[in-house]
């Protein structure tokens, strides 16, 4: 294998995992890697010599193969990439929310240009989920997939439950470990997770997913709703969906209960569980670290052997025509809100059921399309409201 010289853009938490493997290579693939850049933030200090802070530099040098792109968020990330591959050089990157967003446009320019982007890190971290997917899809059609796709939000469910404790104390400890984002309210809202399943349902079908589909987060989640829920044999997960029917799909974002022997209820901690089903492989299951410094560099390494050593990754084209069908998925729900928010809920029959003096109201088949626009409207009158849908296994 032939050496490969790399350019981090980005010097924060993943950007330093990835030198930090690299530097301590230990096995003949990670030894043909070298960084030859790293870009900073114009006015920081240059603290290594091949530090740099103009990106024309980088691009101009022809002895850059790669570029890994770790600074996160939309832009200048969507503008370095394009130019990286319009440079002729590779790109590996961590960056979900560039990745949902630009998916096609990258493939298309990438292979424009006779080079490739691998984003193995955006979505399960260090787990080989994207790899696993496309695996799969050499032999069936994924048409369902669900999972924990979020370390943090994952992190504060488990252990609200496991030490009867209150969202706000295991959100600080999530943030001092390292594992949220640097606005938590994308983990625990939902978004995060939104960009890693329309990055895996595109995938999956072919078919860039636009970010339409209903998303309800773990904001709102009390203490008393975790007892609740456990006192039933559940334990709540915030979970991110997609299934297909031919060329109609759904895709949701929402706390969901499950059994207490389940696998899902059993991943701990900032742990991610991700589900596909394909028709003959049944179920398969990838779990491992969702997030963290040098499982997320991990993940982008492998990109980067895999690139010096030929393997090529799926090769999507997004050019499936799909449609958004908002009666697609049934679910049961149980839902706590005030009597004056119930008002919405006039067309559902539901039964109340009543913990600690506290009201649930257990919903049985409602569309999870219109559960969610409900719920937006009771938000208006309690702001506090909160509901989980629980979790059915789907005949194969
Ligand atoms: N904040 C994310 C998480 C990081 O907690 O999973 C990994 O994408």
């Amino acid at each position: 294998f032939r050496s490969m010289n790399i350019a981090i853009l980005g010097y924060g938490t993943v950007g330093s995992g990835v030198k930090e493997i690299i530097d301590h290579a230990v096995t003949k693939s990670t030894k043909q890697l070298h960084v030859s850049y790293i870009l900073i933030r114009k006015g920081k200090a240059k603290t290594l010599p091949y530090m740099c802070d103009d990106i024309r530099t980088i691009l101009q040098d022809t002895s850059v193969d790669v570029i890994v792109e770790t600074m996160g968020g939309l832009e200048p990330a969507h503008t370095y990439i394009l130019q990286a591959l319009k440079s002729g050089k590779h790109v590996v990157t961590a960056n979900k929310a560039v990745i949902a967003a630009y998916l096609k446009e990258f493939t298309d320019v990438a292979r424009e240009h006779n080079v490739r982007i691998y984003y193995e890190a955006s979505t399960g971290g260090g787990i080989p989920w994207i790899e696993g997917l496309a695996k799969a899809m050499r032999i069936d059609e994924v048409d369902r997939i669900h999972g924990i796709f979020n370390g943090t939000s994952n992190y504060i469910l488990d252990h609200m439950q496991r030490y009867h404790a209150s969202f706000e104390d295991i959100l600080k400890e999530a943030q001092e470990l390292g594992y949220a984002e640097a606005d938590p309210s994308a983990d625990i809202d939902g978004y995060d997770i939104c960009n890693k399943l329309r990055i895996s349902a595109s995938l999956a079908y072919d078919y860039h997913v636009p970010d339409t589909f209903p998303v309800f987060g773990i904001r709102n989640i009390t203490k008393q709703d975790v007892s609740y829920f456990s006192s039933l044999g559940y334990a709540v997960r915030l979970i991110a969906k997609t299934r297909r029917n031919a060329n109609r799909y759904g895709c949701v974002v929402e706390p969901v209960l499950f059994e207490a022997g389940s696998l899902e209820s059993n991943t701990q901690d900032n742990y991610n569980l991700i589900t596909l089903h394909g028709k003959t492989i049944g179920d398969l299951k990838f779990f491992g670290q969702g997030a963290g410094k040098l499982p997320t560099a991990n993940a982008i390494v492998q990109d980067l052997i895999d690139l010096n050593e030929g393997v090529c990754h799926m090769d999507p084209s997004f050019t499936n025509t799909m449609s958004y069908d908002e009666t697609l998925c049934l679910r049961d729900y149980i839902l706590r809100a005030d009597e004056a928010a119930r008002d919405e809920l006039q067309d559902f029959s539901y039964e109340v059921k009543t913990f600690e003096g506290q009201e649930y109201l257990h919903i049985q088949k409602a569309e999870v399309y219109e559960m969610h626009q409900v719920m937006e409207r009771m938000l208006k009158t309690d702001a506090h409201a909160f509901m989980a849908s629980i979790y059915e296994r789907e005949d194969d």
